[in-house]
């Protein structure tokens, strides 16, 4: 497939605005400005079927309605480049290799939305992504793309780069605002959404880095073209973050629904050591997990969805024969543990406790009762307050579900059958 989102990331310094330019960059932009009414981009947008890059899938052109439609002001538009989801790293590469497609994304949803201040919420842990976005806003701004009356026109909008402290939590993004704002990063209620009542409790659109990397290129080529690529209901390219034992892992641009199976066998080169595939997580940390039975899979939001898990960041988690999924399933839920915000019991309470019984059952103390409470833990987590919570027992309740037969081996042996 020809490279969409990737299109620039292989020239020799791909990431300096010249570059950008030699090859068509800004032009989206310009065109936007002399052809395009905030309207017309809408619902060119809205047309195109894009929908957020992010992990949850919502329209990308049906948020900026709502955000045009208020006119409250200032309005904000807010990047959210806090890339925290474990084994993602595909905006990583859009920010480092490509930030001016990322800047011009910003600049054409900033036009469409009536916003006049951007930001970009970077990932603490992207040192390099900051300089290389800093100097790119600098050039920008050099060049007349960012600032007042740009290239002429009556729209003024910049960008200010803020850098996170390391949360997960706040990739959320009513928690980033929180941070944004010079708070703790806990997430709010939401309604109101962001649209309407965001940072400073102004409309602020946040959108992912891949979905506004995604925008010059629509407007460029028009949205029957972009919607002609991949799944009819979900349409374009996706970035597809692989990792775990596969031979080839990396960031790989197909078609939004490519068969979980390609990816794994065709693009990432198979299983390392050519052994059996066992399990795959197929939407990073939080989404539950798939035998090697269920490979066959379209990658797209409903289809997951269908298959009882879902699309995410697109981080998809290989294991093998080898690996124990009790373990994996332990060092997820770690993860989460460490990184709940701690706002609500479900969450805070129900990662400490499904934990514990992991690492009891690993270390060869569980016993079969143990399952049955994870199972009514994780129902209890489902009233967390926020996404973190609410998804945070999926690898281990999807693994006590799925790989029965390996937990109970674990409690019937008294240690873990993985090791000798
Ligand atoms: P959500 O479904 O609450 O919202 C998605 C977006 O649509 C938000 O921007 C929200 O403001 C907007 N929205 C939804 N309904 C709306 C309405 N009626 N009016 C206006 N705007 C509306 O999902 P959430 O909690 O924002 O994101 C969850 C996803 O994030 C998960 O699928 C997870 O995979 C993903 N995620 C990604 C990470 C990463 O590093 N990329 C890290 C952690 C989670
Ligand atoms: Fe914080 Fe977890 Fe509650 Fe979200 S679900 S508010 S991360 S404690």
């Amino acid at each position: 497939m020809e490279r969409v989102i990737l299109r620039n990331v292989d020239r020799e310094d791909s990431h300096r605005i010249d570059v950008y330019l030699k090859h068509g960059g800004y032009q989206a932009f310009r065109k936007v400005l002399k052809e395009f009414s905030p309207q017309d981009v809408i619902e060119e947008i809205k047309r195109s079927g894009l929908r957020g890059r992010g992990g949850a899938g919502f329209p990308t052109g049906l948020k900026w309605e709502f955000a045009a439609a208020d006119f409250k002001e200032p309005k904000y538009f807010v990047c959210n480049a806090d890339e925290g989801e474990p084994c993602t790293f595909k905006d990583r590469m859009i920010i480092e290799k490509d930030p001016h497609a990322l800047i011009e994304g910003m600049l054409i949803g900033a036009y469409a939305t009536g916003c006049s201040v951007g930001y970009i919420y970077l990932r603490g842990e992207y040192p390099i992504g900051k300089r290389i976005l800093l100097q790119a806003i600098e050039e920008a701004r050099e060049r007349g793309f960012l600032g007042e009356n740009i290239l002429g026109s009556d729209f003024s909008f910049d960008i200010h780069i803020h850098s996170g402290a390391g949360a997960y939590i706040c990739g959320e993004e009513t928690a980033l605002i929180e941070s944004l704002e010079g708070k703790r990063g806990e997430p709010r209620i939401k309604p109101p959404f962001p649209v309407n009542a965001g940072f400073m409790w102004k409309p602020t659109v946040v959108n992912n880095v891949e979905t506004l990397a995604n925008v010059p290129v629509i407007i460029e080529r028009g949205a029957e073209w972009y919607s002609s690529i991949g799944s009819p209901d979900c349409p374009g390219p996706k970035l597809y973050s692989v990792s775990g034992k596969v031979k080839k892992p990396g960031v790989y641009e197909l078609p939004m629904g490519t068969p979980l199976e390609e990816i794994i066998f065709e693009h990432a080169g198979g299983i390392k050591e050519d052994r059996k595939l066992k399990a795959v997580f197929p939407g990073g940390a939080s989404s539950c997990v798939l035998t090697a039975d269920e490979i066959h899979v379209k990658m797209d939001f409903p289809s997951l969805a269908k298959a009882g898990t879902m699309l995410g960041s697109g981080a998809v988690m290989v294991l093998d024969e080898t690996d124990c999924i009790v373990k994996a399933a332990l060092r997820l839920l770690k993860f989460f543990r460490h990184e709940s915000c701690g706002k609500c019991a479900p969450c805070r309470e129900g990662t400490d406790w499904i934990v514990r019984i992991l690492y009891r059952i690993e270390n060869g103390k569980g016993s079969e009762d143990d399952l049955e409470t994870i199972v009514t833990i994780s129902e209890t987590m489902e009233n967390s307050f926020c996404g973190l919570g609410m998804a945070a027992h999926n690898p281990a309740v999807s693994t006590v579900k799925k790989f029965r037969d390996e937990y109970l081996k674990h409690i019937a042996l008294k240690r873990c059958p993985f090791k000798e």
